[in-house]
């Protein structure tokens, strides 16, 4: 089965749901808030999109507080256009579509619910429906919209997923894994395993690129946040410190037996933490897109939780939300409690020794060059 068929965070709001466990998510957002401010602002100062009527898509838009932020400051700035315009009597009025977009398996129905009952969008302006919310499910690796129709696309720690896991750590049945022991690039594993990653994340944010190139009108933006790394830092080697703590997690159940060594060797993490100068490389090698900006940030996970237990314990239910349909594809579902309690476990060990929980958000603003896309 492939990922697009069953990869999706954790639904509904419960516990364990990613809508309730999507707080780092949250805090990368409002870090780039402002680029957001802006690139909404800008494209609604283009008198001709208002006219037209504008289309914003939010991509990977899961559930829970990311989406709603997004679809709240979209409105609120729309709102306020809407007044400025109708006090000095000028202009046309604009009007949105709002498309909320990812795969097949996530939650829409909780999304939106949760969309509907915020009170921006209940309030109406003189009974004109200023905003229409839309799906629009399927993988953006694929087209998904018609030719020339997106004014703003919005994709927040979304891109860093494949759309497969590395094709070239896939060995032959029987043959030695290529990246043993590990489920990421890690300094234990060979050049091989690095250079797989870094293929897969090329090919499809190119291709991501591609579908978008032909759907962005031109001088439309993009706003895309990705999970990455910090710049300058050796990307054959350079591992996310939450992927370290579940390999220990992982071997660990192997030396109790309570999984196989095998599924572990076989098991690769199927994303990829750029950096910024590889986020525009590729983006300048593609060449439909201007780069307006890009950012590297820094946060540290669950910061504001002292007791360093409890903090272990949010940590081990932030990967659970975005992980667990991997987990529970690759190892089966007897083993779920017991590795994210192990996770938990080694979380606290890790904060134990001093080590740090930073995060890195990559931000990347797009403008859409002027010229017919080429594919
Ligand atoms: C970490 S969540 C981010 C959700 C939300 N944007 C946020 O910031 O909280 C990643 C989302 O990307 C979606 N996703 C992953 N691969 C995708 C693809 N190929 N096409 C569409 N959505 C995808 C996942 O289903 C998931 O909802």
């Amino acid at each position: 089965m492939e990922l697009k068929e069953f990869f999706h965070m954790n639904d509904g709001d419960g516990k364990l749901s990613y809508s309730q466990n999507s707080s780092v998510q949250k805090e990368a957002w409002l870090m780039n808030q402002y680029i957001l401010e802006n690139a909404i602002q800008s494209i609604l100062s283009d008198e001709e999109n208002l006219v037209e009527g504008l289309n914003i898509a939010d991509l990977g838009c899961g559930v829970g507080p990311v989406p709603l932020a997004f679809v709240t400051l979209v409105i609120e700035i729309v709102r306020k256009k809407y007044k400025e315009l109708k006090c000095n009597n000028e202009g046309p009025v604009p009007r949105i579509q709002i498309y909320m977009n990812d795969l097949p398996s996530n939650d829409f129905n909780l999304l939106f619910r949760d969309i509907l009952n915020l009170e921006v969008f209940k309030r109406k302006e003189g009974g004109v429906p200023l905003f229409l919310l839309m799906g629009a499910p399927g993988s953006y690796y694929e087209r998904l919209f018609p030719s020339n129709s997106l004014h703003f696309v919005h994709a927040s720690y979304t891109l860093h997923w494949f759309s497969q896991p590395p094709k070239a750590l896939n060995s032959e049945q029987g043959a030695v894994p290529i990246n043993k022991g590990n489920v990421y690039i890690s300094e234990t594993s060979s050049e091989v395993v690095a250079k797989a990653y870094m293929t897969q994340f090329e090919q499809d944010f190119t291709n991501f690129l591609n579908c978008r190139c032909q759907e962005v009108v031109s001088k439309g933006r993009m706003l895309l946040t990705f999970r990455g790394r910090p710049s300058l830092t050796n990307p054959l080697i350079w591992q996310p410190w939450e992927l370290i703590i579940f390999t220990k997690a992982l071997t660990c159940l192997v030396s109790e037996g309570l999984i196989e060594e095998e599924k572990v060797d076989t098991f690769n993490f199927p994303y990829y933490c750029a950096s910024k100068e590889e986020l525009e490389s590729i983006v300048k090698k593609q060449g439909s897109f201007a780069i307006k900006n890009t950012k590297t940030m820094a946060h540290h996970v669950a910061h504001e939780i002292e007791d360093k237990w409890t903090r272990s314990k949010i940590i081990s239910k932030f990967i659970r939300a975005f992980s667990e349909s991997l987990i529970l594809r690759h190892f089966g579902k007897g083993v779920l409690d017991l590795l994210y309690d192990k996770l938990a476990h080694y979380a606290f060990q890790h904060l134990n020794y001093g080590r740090s929980a930073e995060h890195y958000t990559v931000a990347i603003s797009l403008i859409k060059k002027q010229y017919i896309c080429k594919f």
